[in-house]
């Protein structure tokens, strides 16, 4: 097959082959090698994850791809290069950003994400959508993490790479990130085609709170178990596994980590005195409102004969209560 996305294609394993050299091998990856000793990654996770250096030259890629006869402007459509208003010039598109080559389900590199080392803005330059590049359909990792995901039935879903590289070098190996956007229908169906159990592990602060609620109900509408790994404010899992380690992030994140109703009834928790009995009431309210959004019965009862021993109700009070509630609804 020699059409453009095969060109594409093959464009990318070549730019990764590059970025990868540059970072592992040359002077010109110093940069890039600095700044992953300051992030403490180690060699097993740049092979694993064909972390790469684009150097700080406007073409650096453009010469190799042109020496080697790549179509310019088929490579600038896969928006591996830039092209200029002037003369209609190719020039690179990465320049002094750390590479995390982005796989289709094969393993095929089908775009990139490049992290500055120099604080310049973006943070992470992604590549723009192309015809071999869908966002919303593609999951970062999922080719490595999918073994994994299959034996254990279960798969940890980030918001980045570098939790995605982190984890897997905490021995989390079916860690798989969303690129930079909100979980789709579409990776969620993705997702419950290779593991029943999804751990959402978002960064601990309002944004990754407010995501997790949201891809929550996506993938229990696609039909798989949710559960939600927990850190101290304002940590992502990257940062947490710095400060605190392997075997901690291990029992304390992942093994801990709570069925979507106990994560519910810890966010209402917050701000409220339970010793107080307005709060106390409000809690209670609110928390069987979430119980009878389950769907199915025997969740329903188990959290309700949760509830009834917590503040020493009777179940037949509460499941009066909750008719009240399904009546308030019609
Ligand atoms: P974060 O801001 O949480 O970045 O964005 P991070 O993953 O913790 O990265 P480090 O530790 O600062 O290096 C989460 C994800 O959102 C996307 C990226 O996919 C990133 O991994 N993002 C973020 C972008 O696409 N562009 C940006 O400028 C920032
Ligand atoms: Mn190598
Ligand atoms: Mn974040
Ligand atoms: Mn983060
Ligand atoms: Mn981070």
């Amino acid at each position: 097959e020699n059409g453009p996305q095969s060109i594409m294609r093959a464009g990318h394993e070549l730019a990764a082959k590059l970025y990868h050299h540059v970072l592992t091998l040359t002077e010109e990856g110093k940069a890039g090698r600095e700044y992953i000793a300051e992030r403490g990654f180690t060699k097993e996770q740049i092979e694993h994850f064909q972390i790469g250096f684009a150097p700080d030259r406007w073409d650096a890629l453009t010469t190799i791809l042109s020496k080697r006869q790549f179509p310019l402007d088929i490579m600038a459509q896969a928006s591996l290069l830039g092209t200029r208003q002037q003369d209609g010039g190719h020039f690179d598109r990465f320049r002094q950003r750390l590479m995390f080559p982005i796989w289709d389900g094969q393993g095929n590199v089908i775009a990139f994400g490049g992290r500055t080392v120099s604080g310049e803005q973006p943070k992470y330059l992604n590549s723009s959508e192309s015809p071999i590049f869908q966002k919303g359909r593609t999951l970062y990792g999922l080719h490595l993490a999918r073994p994994t995901m299959r034996k254990e039935s279960t798969a940890v879903l980030f918001e980045g790479y570098v939790d995605v590289i982190a984890a897997w070098g905490a021995g989390v190996r079916n860690g798989i990130a969303t690129l930079g956007t909100a979980l789709t229908e579409e990776q969620a169906r993705l997702l419950r085609r290779n593991a029943e159990t999804v751990i959402l592990c978002y960064d601990s602060d309002q944004a990754g709170t407010d995501a997790a609620f949201r891809s929550a109900g996506l993938l229990e509408e696609a039909g798989c178990f949710v559960k939600v790994a927990q850190m101290p404010d304002g940590l992502d899992p990257d940062d947490y596994i710095r400060t605190y380690g392997a075997e901690r992030f291990q029992s304390n994140v992942i093994g801990a980590s709570l069925t979507m109703m106990a994560f519910k009834m810890r966010y209402l928790r917050q701000g409220k005195n339970l010793q107080h009995e307005a709060d106390r009431m409000r809690y209670i309210e609110e928390v069987l409102t979430e119980i009878s959004t389950l769907q199915r019965a025997v969740e329903r009862d188990h959290y309700l004969r949760q509830l009834a021993d917590e503040f020493s109700l009777s179940l037949e009070a509460l499941k009066q209560e909750q008719i009240q509630i399904y009546r308030s609804r019609r």
